[in-house]
């Protein structure tokens, strides 16, 4: 059966420690010289409706360094605008590759797009999800505290994409995950419903005071205030989460050892500033990069089912 990434609810918890394990295995060989071949002469198509550096490159990265290569066109250009049917885009494209990643606004496209392709389907971000930058953001946390569950990850800002996959990527390896979000841009209730009832053990709240939510972090995570798509309702945003801003002061309520995390693109001076970007508790780096060996792990993962 052809395995997909649309979700993080496509893995089950054992395949998202089982992934993790496969990143850091090919990343210790990685810095080591050792770059197995194990995807020679396969392809990765990448369909995007958005702008991105880290995933495309990262993905891209990725293949060639497993012995592929990737090619990548627009959603437009794959003739999703109408020009053909999904069905026959999904046919054709999957044909071709050994991976299909997708950046796109609807969620939806994601899914259906996956139940006709005859290769593994990679969300590579939507409005909804962000399932690969969760599993990296795992990978990182693991890194640096050599362990997930038990961990307090405190996501400071908008109950977005990132939050979402975020918080389910906790709920399924055990990290407590609170959002302190301003009133009326938490996560939707409908989704937290369904987490809950997918995962009854799972430690998720959502608060409207960042400076007691950090009060008890290991990681402390940010991410944009107005995420694409949304740029006209930024200067709205920018007011109702003036208080939301991850800065010294804010880190400095926080334990000792705690890390600062953010996806990237960052809006510096926006929700970081640029000390807390800079400073010695950001692992931001670290975590851009462990997107490529997330990637890695990730395809030779899913290529081996
Ligand atoms: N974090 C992330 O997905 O970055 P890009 O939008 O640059 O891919
Ligand atoms: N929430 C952001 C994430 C970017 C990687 C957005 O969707 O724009």
């Amino acid at each position: 059966m052809t395995r997909h990434l649309t979700s993080l609810y496509d893995l089950a918890p054992q395949d998202v420690l089982a992934i993790l394990d496969s990143a850091a295995d090919l990343k210790a060989r990685y810095r080591n010289g050792d770059c197995p071949q194990l995807l020679q002469g396969r392809v990765l198509a990448q369909m995007f409706e958005k702008p991105s550096l880290r995933t495309r490159n990262s993905f891209e990265a990725a293949m060639i360094n497993l012995g592929g290569a990737g090619i990548f066109l627009t959603t437009e250009e794959a003739g999703l605008n109408g020009r053909e049917s999904l069905r026959d885009v999904a046919t054709v494209l999957s044909s071709y590759s050994a991976i299909i990643t997708m950046r796109t606004y609807s969620q939806q496209l994601i899914e259906d797009f996956a139940k006709i392709s005859s290769c593994p389907v990679i969300n590579a971000l939507s409005d909804e999800r962000h399932p690969c930058q969760a599993l990296t953001d795992l990978l990182t946390i693991r890194e640096t505290f050599g362990r997930l569950e038990g961990l307090h990850l405190v996501f400071v800002g908008d109950g977005n994409n990132v939050a979402m996959s975020l918080s389910i990527a906790s709920a399924m390896t055990g990290l407590k995950f609170t959002l302190a979000v301003p009133q009326g841009f938490a996560m939707p209730e409908e989704f937290c419903t369904d987490l809950a009832k997918r995962f009854p053990e799972a430690q998720v709240e959502q608060v409207h005071d960042p400076l007691s939510a950090v009060s008890t972090a290991d990681v402390v995570y940010t991410d944009v205030w107005a995420s694409m798509g949304q740029e006209e309702d930024a200067a709205r945003r920018q007011q109702a989460f003036a208080n939301f801003q991850v800065n010294e002061a804010l880190l400095n309520l926080a334990p000792d050892g705690v890390k600062f995390m953010h996806d990237l693109p960052a809006k510096r001076g926006l929700e970081v500033t640029d000390d807390v970007m800079d400073g010695s508790s950001s692992i931001v780096f670290q975590q851009a990069e462990n997107r490529m060996h997330l990637a890695r792990g990730l395809f030779a993962w899913l290529l081996a089912q």
